[in-house]
This record gives structure tokens, sequence and C-alpha cells, in this order.
């Protein structure tokens, strides 16, 4: 198969199985910015994280013993074990929100739903483009939050810690599915259509998801929390406006290759400061105050 692996960052896939312990009375209701809409709205897409990552992890594991490339094999086995413990930290993060009365675990549904129609209706190659294409996906969204590590800055502390942990490791391993698609596929028209469907899912479900979720919380007529949520997504420095203008087109080039943008330096901060002390929380503030990082989030597309 044409294979575009270019083997960088193999040997930082580390899975780190770490234990955060959300709970019901650590995880404030409104943990993004203390703001109904905003925090529904990650609530939409962290709502899709468990059953997502064990989908990919059940599309890796499928598929290596199509790969004939031995290091793409072994960066997928590493892939396995981050996503595993990724997935079991976002059970706890959802089943906190749904013990505060949240309905996550209907938007988890929801998305078991859609995802399992998907395999059914598409063949195995597929779901192979697929998964490449929706951690596509997650790598720019976490790509977006490193560029801008203070878009959290008003968000619950563990939340944060969790998730930059989370983000780290998604850069870590952000080509490993794209190689091991490459390796099992290796067809570009493929590729271009796995991403296709996966765009004409992701943003419809994601907002869809969270107008229930306002709804069910009462919140749909808070249009000062509206607006926000609306800046925080679309303003000129808003999270989607970013991950479009700079990160999703790329993939549909016959060339690209997750590592195109190489963005490994922007979480050794986080690595030596984790590594120094095994604390996240210590990790994510070194990540926020250190050097090179553009520091526009939040309050930039607040402003904005
Ligand atoms: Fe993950
Ligand atoms: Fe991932």
């Amino acid at each position: 198969m044409a294979l575009a692996n270019r083997s960088i960052g193999y040997d930082e896939v580390e899975a780190r199985d770490l234990r955060f312990n959300l709970d019901k009375d650590s995880v404030p209701r409104y943990w993004m910015n203390n703001d109904p809409w905003s925090t529904s709205f990650f609530n939409s897409i962290l709502a899709a994280v468990p059953d997502g990552e064990r989908w990919v992890m059940q599309c890796v594991r499928q598929s290596l013993t199509r790969l004939q490339d031995e290091s793409v094999r072994k960066a997928g086995i590493a892939f396995i074990k981050q996503e595993h413990y990724h997935a079991r930290e976002h059970d706890d993060m959802n089943n906190a929100l749904i013990a505060q009365g949240v309905p996550l675990d209907v938007v988890e549904r929801s998305f078991k739903r859609i995802r399992g129609t998907l395999e059914r209706l598409t063949p195995p190659d597929m779901h192979l483009s697929m998964m490449a294409a929706f951690e596509h996906f997650t790598a720019t969204f976490a790509a977006v939050f490193i560029d801008n590590p203070d878009m959290l800055d008003n968000s619950d502390k563990k939340v944060a810690a969790m998730l930059y942990w989370h983000f780290v490791e998604e850069t870590e391993h952000k080509s490993v599915t794209f190689d091991v698609f490459q390796d099992a596929v290796g067809s570009y028209p493929q590729r271009v259509a796995g991403m296709l469907i996966a765009s004409a899912i992701f943003l419809p479900m994601v907002e869809g998801h969270m107008l229930y979720l306002l709804y069910k919380e009462k919140q749909l007529l808070n249009w000062r929390s509206m607006l926000n949520c609306l800046k925080l997504q679309v303003g000129p420095k808003g999270l989607l406006t970013r991950l479009f203008a700079g990160h999703y087109f790329p993939y549909y080039l016959p060339s690209f290759h997750p590592w195109d943008d190489d963005n490994r330096s922007q979480i050794r901060k986080w690595k030596e400061a984790f590594n120094a002390t095994g604390d996240t929380a210590k990790a994510y503030e070194a990540f926020l105050h250190s050097a090179g990082t553009k520091g526009a989030g939040v309050k930039a597309a607040l402003a904005a």
C-alpha cells in the first residue's frame, strides 16, 4: 500500500495511566467559564468521547494484522493504550455531569446510534478512513487549544488539567490512525470520502446535541450566554474559525500528512513539567505560562 508514514513522534506516544477522580462533587455544572452555552457546547463533544475512543481502538485493533509496517503496528498498540485511559477518564467526567442531572447519557446513546448506523452502512475500509478523519478533528481541536492555552483559563482547574493531558496525548499520536489507514488501505479517494462523511456528521451532531442539552437545562433563551458561545465558536478568533481556517482543509491535499504541522515543541513544556512533578495541574500551569504559546484564547475570542 502507499504508505505516507513519516514515523515522526512514534517514540513519543506514551500511555500515562492517570486518574483525575472527577465526580459530581468536583465538577462544576458549568465548568467552562461558568457559562451554560459554552459548557453545553463542550459537553456535546465530550459526551461522544468514550464511545468514540473505543470505536477508534476497535478499528485499529482489527487492522493490526493487515499492517505491513512494523513501526505503524507498534504505534497502533501504544495508541490503543492511550485511548483506553482517555475513555476511562472521560467516562468519569460524563458520569459526574449525569449525576448532577445533565442528560449526557441521552447524548451518548444518540452518538452511539449514529456511529452504529455509519458502521452498518459502510464497508470496513471506510471505517478506517472515518477513524482517521475523526482523529484529525481531535488532533486539530487539540492543536487549537495548544496554540491558545488560556482558552480554559477561566474554567474548572481539575477539568482543564484532565483536558490538557488529553490534548498532549492526542498530539503525540496524531499521525497513528492516518498511517494505519495509509498502510492498510492507502486509497486517496477513500480518505477524502471518509473526511467528507465525518464532516457532514460532526458539526450538525455537535450543535444538535448542544441545543438539546440547553433545552433540558432551560438555558436556550439565555441570550448573553448564547452570544458568548457564538463568539467562542465562530468569532474572528473562535475555536471553529481557527480550526477551519488553519487545520481542516490541508487534509484534502493528496500529499497531506498530520506531521506537516509539527507542533511537538509546543507540548514539550507540559511533558517536562509533568515528568518533573507528576502533577497534571502543575504541567498545565507550566504550559499556560510557557513561552512560545500564542495565548490569545477565550479572552481574545470574547473580546473580538
Ligand atoms: Fe483520546
Ligand atoms: Fe486520539
